[in-house]
């Protein structure tokens, strides 16, 4: 299977992320051949569901859907009922619920508990620029060596683009692989 099988699948859940940026979602998932792969910023699972199925088409690697699941940062409305059965029903409806696991959490916390080695990692949780700190700290030692590290709202947003412009860009310690719109990945 390839994403083209796929996108019709994808495109009636609700998120963030467009069809171009869903693809490279799929692409480097499917590229993932050791560790385990880990999303930040789960929402109602459109990410999730193009990492799942891009695994799925390559190497089974689990999916991890990290997030509170009731908005946080920007999305914050804790009055709001959470939205893990939407995201549990998109996985489902996908028949990736074997593949893709959510855990709940705030993400500096579920990473305290995170044992397993991770071969991609994507970076979509709360977008201020203490957030994207804070997440890339927790989570980046978790790393496989040569692991893959992408961040979405990268050039679109101000707080993520500048976390990217200070520490990543012109650091020899990573390689810069790629952009596709807002979604900027390198190799670690
Ligand atoms: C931009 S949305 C993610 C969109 C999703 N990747 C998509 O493409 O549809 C950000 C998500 O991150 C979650 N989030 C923000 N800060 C978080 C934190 N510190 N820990 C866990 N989840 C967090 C929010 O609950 C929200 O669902």
């Amino acid at each position: 299977m390839n994403f083209n099988d796929r996108i019709q699948l994808i495109s009636g859940i609700e998120g963030e992320v467009d069809s171009e940026e869903c693809e490279i979602l799929y692409e480097l998932a499917k590229k993932c051949k050791k560790g385990v792969i880990v999303e930040i910023g789960s929402y109602k699972g459109l990410s999730t569901v193009c990492l799942g199925y891009g695994s799925m088409d390559g190497f089974k690697k689990r999916v991890y859907g990290v997030d509170t699941f009731v908005g946080t940062g920007e999305k914050a409305n804790l009055n709001l009922p959470s939205y893990l059965s939407e995201f549990r029903k998109n996985i489902f409806n996908n028949r990736l619920h074997k593949l893709v696991k959510p855990r709940v959490g705030l993400s500096i916390e579920v990473a305290k508990t995170f044992k397993q080695k991770i071969g991609l990692l994507f970076i979509d949780g709360g977008h201020a620029y203490e957030d994207i700190k804070s997440d890339f700290k927790s989570w980046s030692p978790k790393m496989i060596k040569g692991g893959v590290i992408a961040f979405h709202d990268i050039d679109s947003w101000t707080e993520p683009t500048r976390f990217i412009n200070e520490n990543i860009r012109g650091n020899k310690k990573y390689e810069r692989l790629g952009q596709v719109k807002s979604v900027f990945y390198i190799r670690v």
